[in-house]
């Protein structure tokens, strides 16, 4: 085992927790700071506050020996050799990302630096971020000697970020200095040694001894290009695939086999080619804005970046469509809704496309039944429960004297339900389904009407008369 390296990391959100524990798991000794004093005290008592799997076991491994969290930000880096940056980016109004926080937390750190250390942005910013912290650390007095400031982009998913941070397709460090790349090098050791992955406790995953993952270095200015261009490709295919499945619907022909037959070309690969109601997330929405403000900035044309929002815009214009078309009127409906989260396994509703349909379709009169697992504090916290809408304890009650349900986000929770029982609750049998979950044939042989996305719409037979054009 290596020598354990102190690391600071700021920021305890999704990034910065999962990432703090992560370098617990691989052996350094960890300090996390937040300056949200109510989130530190939740931390120390063991509570996770996000859904994320694995996260409680490890917190609850290192928490008072590797790990340790604080809100004092002078404490917690005077001791450390690397402080990793992870506090939120969040879109501003122009659309740009607001660095505003990251640019505090940089001069808080110029205030009490007093030996080499090593920062590390792991936000999610623009190019040139890493020249501005390095700016506004020496406008605070601190020698350039004293400190250099790397670029180590994140890439985990949430709902299976431990994972995908500790088996990672490459670990990215843009770093202008050897003595940074160096220590950034020794911090990731354990898992591009491969020693990691031979422990018989370590975290399950496409990771091995024999097939460690590399280790990029770049310059910062790349890295920093890589993040945001990773995240805007990453939006483009679902776009792409979305605008495709479109498509499919005016041609009846099958998105899930067209994409099967795209992904299957080894140059184009078969993920993230899933078909819904649009991207959403702390990410894709705000990168692809903030990566098409820095091409502005530069005088880039990159209308490309325009289009991919364009089609994820419209594709939750065109899921209320499909409700408005398998029910005719809207107000004054029954919905049935299952999800909010924006996407499955994660208990996150930040630009969530299920918040913002349940919201367009509460705008046409609808009442709502919504379920989601993991979901419904945050959502309450946004959007209350009134006459209008009403949070279920599980999909069978959403589902309960429906006129149709609908299914929002991609939990497996729901593509394992007891189709019987749903048929039995429901005051019509209409499925419009957002995440191509089921299968039309077992819907139709269920006696379910089913919409889903890019595939032929299913009737049970005696609406399917009517929905053929001769009978309109
Ligand atoms: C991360 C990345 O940092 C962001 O760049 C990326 O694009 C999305 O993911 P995330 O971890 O999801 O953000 O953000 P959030 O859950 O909002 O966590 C940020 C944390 O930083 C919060 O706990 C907040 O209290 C803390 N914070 C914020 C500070 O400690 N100091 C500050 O000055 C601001
Ligand atoms: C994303 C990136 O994948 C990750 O590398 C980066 O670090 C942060 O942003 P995340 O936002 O957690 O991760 O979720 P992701 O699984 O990428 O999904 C983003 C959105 O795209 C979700 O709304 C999801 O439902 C949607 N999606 C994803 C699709 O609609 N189709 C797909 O095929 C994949």
């Amino acid at each position: 085992m290596n020598k354990p390296i102190q690391i600071a990391v700021v920021g305890s959100g999704y990034v910065g927790l999962v990432a703090a524990v992560c370098f617990a798991e691989i052996g350094h000794d960890v300090v996390c700071v937040d300056n949200d004093e109510r989130k530190v005290a939740a931390l120390e008592s063991g509570d996770t506050l996000i859904h994320e799997r694995h996260l409680p076991e490890l917190l609850m491994r290192y928490r008072g020996s590797r790990i340790r969290f604080t809100a004092d930000l002078h404490e917690a880096t005077s001791g450390s050799d690397a402080i990793f940056i992870a506090v939120g980016t969040p879109q501003s109004e122009t659309g740009d990302a607001d660095l505003s926080y990251v640019e505090a937390v940089a001069c808080e750190i110029a205030r009490s630096l007093t030996s080499y250390k090593v920062i590390v942005e792991k936000s999610t910013v623009p190019v040139y971020t890493n020249e501005w912290i390095r700016r506004a650390i020496e406008r605070n007095g601190v020698a350039r000697h004293l400190f250099d400031v790397v670029s180590n982009p994140e890439f985990l998913r949430e709902g299976t970020a431990v994972q995908d941070f500790m088996h990672p397709d490459r670990i990215v460090v843009g770093a202008d200095s050897e003595a940074a790349a160096a220590l950034l090098a020794d911090i990731y050791a354990p898992l591009t040694s491969g020693v990691y992955y031979a422990r018989p406790d370590a975290i399950p995953g496409a990771r091995s001894t024999a097939h460690p993952p590399p280790l990029l270095q770049t310059s910062t200015k790349s890295a920093e290009i890589i993040k945001h261009a990773s995240n805007a490709f990453l939006a483009l295919k679902i776009s792409f695939i979305n605008a495709v499945s479109n498509l499919c619907e005016a041609t009846d022909a099958n998105i899930e086999q067209v994409a099967r037959g795209i992904g299957l070309d080894s140059r184009i690969g078969p993920r993230f080619l899933r078909p819904g109601i649009g991207y959403g997330g702390s990410c894709f929405p705000k990168d692809v804005a903030a990566f098409r403000s820095v091409a502005d900035q530069l005088g880039i044309d990159f209308g490309l970046l325009t289009e991919i929002e364009k089609i994820n815009t419209l594709q939750k214009k065109r899921f209320l469509s499909k409700v408005r078309s398998a029910l005719w009127t809207l107000r004054g409906k029954r919905l049935g809704v299952l999800g909010l989260a924006f996407k499955g396994e994660t208990d996150d509703i930040r630009e969530s496309p299920a918040i913002d349909l349940v919201e367009m379709l509460l705008a046409e009169g609808c009442s709502i039944a919504a379920y989601d697992p993991a979901a419904i504090k945050r959502t309450q916290q946004e959007l209350p429960a009134g006459p209008q809408l009403r949070y279920v304890e599980d999909a069978y009650a959403a589902a309960r004297d429906a006129d149709a349900l609908l299914v929002l986000t991609d939990w497996a929770e729901f593509a394992a339900l007891d189709l019987k029982r749903l048929y039995t609750v429901m005051r019509y049998p209409i499925v419009v389904d957002g995440r191509n979950l089921f299968d039309p044939k077992v819907m139709h042989d269920q006696g379910f009407t089913y919409i889903s996305i890019g595939r032929p719409a299913v009737y049970p037979a005696r609406d399917a008369e009517l929905a053929t054009p001769a009978a309109i």
